[in-house]
C-alpha cells in the first residue's frame, strides 16, 4: 500500500488506488479499533460486577464530578478513577495478549543470540499476570495503577499497547473513547453478570470472552 502523507499525494492517485488506499484505512480502523476497545469495555463491566468496592467508587467518582451530566473531553483529566479501572481491567485482560518481532539481523539480546528471522513473542498477558510486578496478580485492584504505584514500576512490564517505534497508533484516542463510554454508561447503569454464564478468555488475535458476556443492565 503507497503512503499519503497529503492532500497533494491524494491528487495524484487514480481513482482506483484511492478507493484502495480509503478501504486499507476503513478496515485497520475497523480491526486495531474496534474490537480491542469493545473487549477492553467488555472484560470492564464483567470485573466491575465481581468487583462491588471498585464498582462503588467508580459511581462516587462519577457522581462528584460529573454531578448527572454527560461527560465531555474536558472531564477526562478529572476521571482518573475510570482510568484506573480500564488500565487494571486492561492488565488482567489485555486486548491484545500477545505480539511478535522479527529478526532483520542476527542479534543479541542480554544473554540470548537471535539469528536472522527468529520470531520473537512477547505475551501481555503473561507479564501482566507475573507476581513479581503485580503481587497478587488474580485479584483487580485499580489502585495499582494509581500514579506512585505506576512509578515505581519498571517500563515496559505493563504494555497494552505495545512499545517502541510501531507501539499503537490510536493509544490516546483508545483511552478518550473508553474512559467517556465508560463514564456514559456507568452513571446511569450497573450491569450485573448472569449467575450462570460461562465466562473464559480465548486468545483469538484479541482476547475475547469466549462464551460472549451475558449480563444485565439495572437501571442507578
Ligand atoms: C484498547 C484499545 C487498543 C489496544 C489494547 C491496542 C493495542 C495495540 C497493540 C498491542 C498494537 C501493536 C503495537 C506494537 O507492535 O508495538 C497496536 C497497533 C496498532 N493500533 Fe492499536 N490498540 C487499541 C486501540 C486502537 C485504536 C482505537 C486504533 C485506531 C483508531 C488503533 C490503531 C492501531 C494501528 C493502526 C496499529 C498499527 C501501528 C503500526 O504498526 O505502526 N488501535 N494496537
Amino acid at each position: 500500500m503507497a503512503t499519503i502523507c497529503c492532500p497533494c499525494c491524494w491528487a495524484l492517485f487514480s481513482e482506483e488506488n484511492q478507493r484502495e488506499y480509503l478501504r486499507d484505512q476503513v478496515i485497520t480502523i475497523f480491526l486495531a479499533g474496534y474490537e480491542t476497545v469493545a473487549n477492553a469495555l467488555t472484560w470492564t463491566w464483567y470485573l466491575l460486577s465481581q468487583n462491588p468496592k471498585a464498582e462503588a467508587r467508580l459511581h462516587s467518582e462519577l457522581r462528584e464530578v460529573l454531578k448527572g451530566r454527560d461527560p465531555t473531553f474536558d472531564d477526562l483529566s478529572k476521571l482518573c478513577y475510570a482510568e484506573m479501572v480500564l488500565a487494571e481491567s486492561m492488565r488482567i485482560y489485555p486486548p491484545a495478549w500477545a505480539m511478535g518481532r522479527k529478526a532483520r539481523r542476527d542479534f543479541s539480546l542480554g544473554p540470548y543470540n537471535l539469528p536472522k528471522n527468529t520470531t520473537v513473542l512477547m505475551s501481555q498477558f503473561l507479564m501482566h499476570r507475573n507476581a513479581k510486578y503485580f503481587p497478587d496478580p488474580l485479584r483487580f485492584d485499580p489502585q495499582r495503577f494509581s500514579a506512585h504505584a505506576k512509578a515505581a514500576r519498571p517500563k515496559c512490564v505493563y504494555f497494552p499497547f505495545g512499545a517502541g517505534p510501531r507501539q499503537c497508533i490510536g493509544e490516546s484516542f483508545a483511552w478518550m473513547e473508553s474512559v467517556l463510554v465508560l463514564s456514559v454508561i456507568a452513571q446511569k447503569w450497573r450491569l450485573q453478570l448472569e449467575p450462570s454464564h460461562r465466562v473464559e478468555p480465548q486468545p483469538l488475535i484479541t482476547l475475547r470472552p469466549k462464551y460472549g458476556m451475558r449480563m444485565r443492565f439495572e437501571r442507578r
